[in-house]
């Protein structure tokens, strides 16, 4: 838009850095405790929970590229969406996310995202899981909710939901529904479901023992488990 200066100016042009403009394009980020190292006892298989690192993103969007076409239990949609919370988190267009790898053996077995609205508020992404029947995704989902609401202390915790699975988690949580439409999650304006620090404490600290069947461990991790979940391989084969 063009408007004509309404006074003399004896310069006309002005040039500006890319590297000047970043700042109004992307949120400063907060500055977060990290989630602490776990690892929980799934049926068969022990699962190690960390945040993804930033390096990882190309690798898991390789194999996200590849979920997003499985049209069947919404991976499609949730992996559409996932795949772009992941490239905004990687080119800084997304403001303070945080992604939760479940590794198993080495290999990516689920994940879980969010990001943080502001000091209360935690918005729930998503969470997948690449190897069904395991709980991994409940495991994932609850790692989420621990980390909102223990680690950080936030308030309250709002979900939405975009399939029967993911929906069962929340069921299971007993979250109670914002007003709609004057509440919409930012995925797809969908109903807010929320927990509170009120219902975390009096039942959802629980789920881990009670839908997974075994309490996150946070200390005394073996060593050999950190070490071989350093990195993580994404399996090379749609299971799901
Ligand atoms: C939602 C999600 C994370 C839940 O993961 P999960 O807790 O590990 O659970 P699974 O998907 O493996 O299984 C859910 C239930 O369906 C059952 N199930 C899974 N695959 C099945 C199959 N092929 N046939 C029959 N039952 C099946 C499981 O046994 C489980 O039942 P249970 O709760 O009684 O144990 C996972 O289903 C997922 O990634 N879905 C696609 C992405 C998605 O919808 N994310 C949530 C967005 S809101």
């Amino acid at each position: 838009m063009y408007l004509e200066p309404p006074v003399e100016v004896t310069k006309s042009e002005f040039t500006i850095k890319a590297s000047e403009i970043e700042q109004f394009l992307r949120a400063p980020a907060m500055e977060l405790k990290p989630w602490p190292n776990a690892m929980v006892q799934l049926k068969d298989k022990t699962m190690f929970i960390r945040h993804a690192r930033k390096e990882e993103v190309p690798k898991m969007l390789s194999y996200i590229e590849k979920i997003m076409k499985v049209e069947h239990d919404f991976y499609d949609i949730v992996g559409v969406r996932v795949y772009a919370e992941l490239l905004g988190w990687y080119r800084n267009r997304l403001k303070d996310p945080y992604v939760l790898v479940g590794i198993i053996d080495g290999k990516l077995a689920g994940m879980a995202n969010g990001r943080i609205l502001n000091p209360d508020i935690n918005i729930s992404h998503h969470t997948m899981t690449f190897i069904r029947k395991g709980r991994i995704g409940a495991a994932m989902y609850y790692a989420k909710c621990y980390y909102a609401l223990e680690v950080l202390q936030q308030k309250e915790f709002w979900s939405t939901f975009e399939s029967y699975n993911g929906w069962m988690l929340g069921f299971r949580t007993g979250q109670t529904p914002y007003p709609w439409p004057e509440y919409q999650h930012e995925l797809g304006g969908a109903r807010v479901y929320t927990i509170t620090q009120d219902m975390w404490h009096r039942s959802v600290k629980n789920f881990d023992q009670e839908v997974i069947g075994s309490k996150f461990v946070f200390d005394n991790i073996p060593e050999e488990l950190v070490k071989q979940s350093e990195e993580f391989e994404v399996p090379e084969e749609i299971v799901v």
